[in-house]
């Protein structure tokens, strides 16, 4: 059996106390049965150790749940090392295509057929938590005469369709977290010097995938794409996926266990295959070149087109007609081919006017064409300025859930009605809460002058004192920003929502902080921040986190989880010097349902809080945009009044029918009139 390697970065007395703890060796030195021989240890730097495989599976072995949590925890706590154990966490994928949507791809939307694999989920986990190659994905079918097989068949299971989520589409599934199993076939021509990947939109929450029988990836995340190479594995003709996704939460999580939202589970976005050359375009970047200030006359465009596998010296081509901007580069030894042409003609990209070019890339074989606007976003003091102007955001939050026909977003279809409410009501920006949303809701930001804050889903109580949490966090801020770094709408990284204030938890999002940061230095970083407790009529936020920050998402619920709606009125904010967005407030009101202003969940009284909002609002000097909770009511199983909730959070401006509350023609009115704040 081969070696495992335990990785360990830390003091050498730290060291000899982990030693201890791994071969059990008792302070007397008498090493307990059962634990390994040989341990090696060494030095300070970050060194690579071997314990013999059979020592550490011994060890692993041991009743985890006694052993094993408390050397991890010992281990953390004594140097905050990284252990690294081959099933803990999914490896990263390292293949990460940008720009698939503009590309020819084969689609694999349509009806899949489904199994459930009720809990434990015995079909997809082996009895000591590894995945099981070895069942459900050799998609094999049960002998109806002879001897026993097997006891499942895809061939003749129901079909549920792709992309969409299982809970609305199968009744019997509405409350179903756990593992469903997909499979479809399709057929594939692969020609020879071409590459394939299976391209995945986003699967909620873990998903595992087999082609041909052959597992080709594992991916944790419900909210971002991922690629699988299935080159190896095609065959001329008929070829066959399997995916198992599993939607259970864990502790673990990102997001964790409790959330304000639905669990949808499944194949929640497109899948499709898309083939390129031997080496092709997996990243590229262009966008306006970000001086220490903004220079209206700066028209450079500057960036890079990543070649994966391309032979150094590759020659790139970047070619804008409309902006009369052409450059031609080579790659270097890591594929890479950074560029920076001047335009002679550029409109920038604004809600006023959202140009966008076609950019034409082409790389040895491989060629695509995206649509990009340029623009430059920064902070100046506590004031967002856009081409540098001084900008107040007009907005509103959204989720992930298609109005009228409910269940995860997903269609144009979609996208287009949430941003024709988005234009009604004279909206100039979105937050998407709390998780990236589909890539067409970029899109169609860009298209239609949208600004967008998107974030990852690190949503109240993370496992923040967890090193292999934030190394996974690290991998979905990646997909995030790889995602979508191209599209102008996108103006906001946000990092977190609403989590806990202490030590180690800004530690975690500030380093996130700095790692967004070096793979964008173009954009703004913000967080949505937990309301600070009130001081009679003083709000002072001095939450640490903000100093990373170079906007603040401000949170709050006074007049409705807190004080009264009147008290709102002479509430006093106190805030770091930055800018402010009020990321979250609001009230709840069933929509028809009517009162006096005191009556909660009526539509009277949730434009009375508001009303009294936007005094407290007002009030606010450095306060740069406005995004109340939330544009349509959403479902969230913890909300139960009955007759008023439903299952549904009901702070929406829009029911999830589509009927607009009164609320909305408020906002429409505050926005038309630009009432709420000022841009300076
Ligand atoms: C929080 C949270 C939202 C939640 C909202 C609410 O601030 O960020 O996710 O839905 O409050 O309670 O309605």
């Amino acid at each position: 059996m081969q070696d495992i390697v335990v990785e360990i970065d830390a003091e050498i007395s730290k060291l000899q106390q982990v030693k201890a703890l791994l071969t059990g060796t008792s302070a007397t030195g008498k090493r307990k049965p059962g634990r390994p021989a040989n341990v090696s240890l060494a030095g300070k730097a970050r060194t690579r150790r071997t314990l013999s495989a059979e020592a550490l599976e011994r060890i692993l072995s041991l009743r985890i749940s006694k052993f094993l949590p408390v050397v991890l925890k010992s281990a953390v706590l004594l140097g905050s090392s990284l252990l690294v154990l081959p099933f803990c966490a999914q490896e990263p994928l390292q293949i990460l295509l940008v720009g698939v949507d503009r590309r020819t791809v084969t689609s694999l939307d349509g009806d899949w057929h489904y199994l459930v694999d009720a809990p434990p989920a015995g079909a997809l986990y082996t009895g000591s938590g590894q995945i099981n190659d070895h069942g459900y994905a050799l998609n094999t079918h049960p002998n109806l005469m002879g001897r026993h097989n097997q006891e499942y068949d895809f061939a003749t299971a129901p079909t549920i369709r792709v992309p969409g989520d299982w809970n609305t589409q199968v009744p019997q599934l509405f409350n179903f977290e756990g593992v469903l199993w997909y499979q479809r076939d399709f057929d594939a021509h692969p020609q020879p010097g071409t590459r394939t990947f299976l391209h995945i939109g986003a699967a909620n929450y873990r998903s595992h995938v087999w082609v041909n029988q052959k597992r080709v990836c594992d991916h944790e995340g419900g909210y971002t794409p991922f690629d699988c190479e299935v080159t190896a594995v095609l065959h001329p003709g008929s070829n066959f996926v399997v995916i198992a996704v599993d939607s259970t939460r864990l502790q673990d999580g990102i997001p964790s266990l409790s959330i304000d939202w639905f669990n949808y589970g499944g194949l929640t976005r497109d899948v499709s295959l898309v083939t390129v050359p031997q080496s092709f375009i997996d990243d590229y970047d262009v966008h306006l070149a970000h001086g220490a200030s903004f220079d209206p006359g700066n028209t450079e465009l500057t960036g890079y087109v990543h070649v994966l596998d391309a032979p150094v010296g590759t020659v790139v081509t970047v070619d804008i007609p409309e902006a009369g901007a052409k450059t031609t580069v080579k790659t270097d030894a890591e594929g890479n081919a950074p560029f920076s042409v001047k335009a002679s003609k550029l409109v920038l990209w604004s809600p006023d006017s959202p140009k966008l070019y076609k950019v034409h890339l082409a790389a040895g074989e491989d060629s695509l064409t995206d649509d990009i606007g340029f623009r430059d976003i920064r902070v100046d003091g506590t004031r967002i300025l856009l081409n540098g102007k001084a900008i107040f955001l007009e907005g509103a939050n959204m989720h992930a859930e298609a109005p009228v026909r409910g269940g995860r977003a997903y269609s144009q279809e979609d996208a287009d009605r949430i941003f024709g409410y988005l234009k009604e009501m004279h909206a100039n920006f979105v937050r998407l809460a709390h998780y990236p949303h589909d890539e067409r809701m970029e899109r169609t930001a860009d298209r239609d002058g949208i600004m967008v804050w998107s974030e990852i889903p690190n949503w109240q109580r993370i496992s923040f004192d967890k090193p292999e949490v934030y190394a996974k966090d690290i991998v979905m801020l990646g997909e995030m920003i790889r995602r979508d770094r191209n599209k102008a709408s996108v103006i906001l990284w946000s990092i977190s929502n609403e989590t806990p204030n202490n030590p180690t938890r800004t530690k975690f999002l500030s380093d996130m902080v700095a790692e967004a940061r070096k793979l964008d230095g173009t954009r703004l970083i913000t967080s949505a921040i937990i309301a600070p407790p009130a001081n009679g009529t003083e709000m002072v936020q001095n939450d640490p986190l903000c100093d990373a920050l170079d906007v603040i998402g401000q949170n709050e619920y006074v007049g409705w989880y807190d004080m009264t709606p009147e008290q709102a009125d002479s509430i006093h904010w106190t805030f770091p010097q930055k800018p402010v967005l009020m990321s979250e407030f609001g009230a709840e009101a069933k929509f028809g349902n009517h009162g006096p202003v005191g009556q909660r969940w009526t539509e009277e009284q949730q434009v009375y809080v508001l009303e009294h909002q936007f005094v407290m609002l007002r009030n606010i000097p450095q306060l740069r945009g406005t995004i109340p909770w939330i544009l349509m009511d959403f479902r969230s199983p913890g909300r139960n009044i009955p007759k008023l909730q439903d299952g549904y959070n009901r702070k929406g401006l829009i029911s999830e029918k589509g009927e607009k509350k009164q609320a909305f023609a408020l906002f429409q009115n505050a926005y038309a009139e630009h009432s709420l704040g000022k841009a300076e």
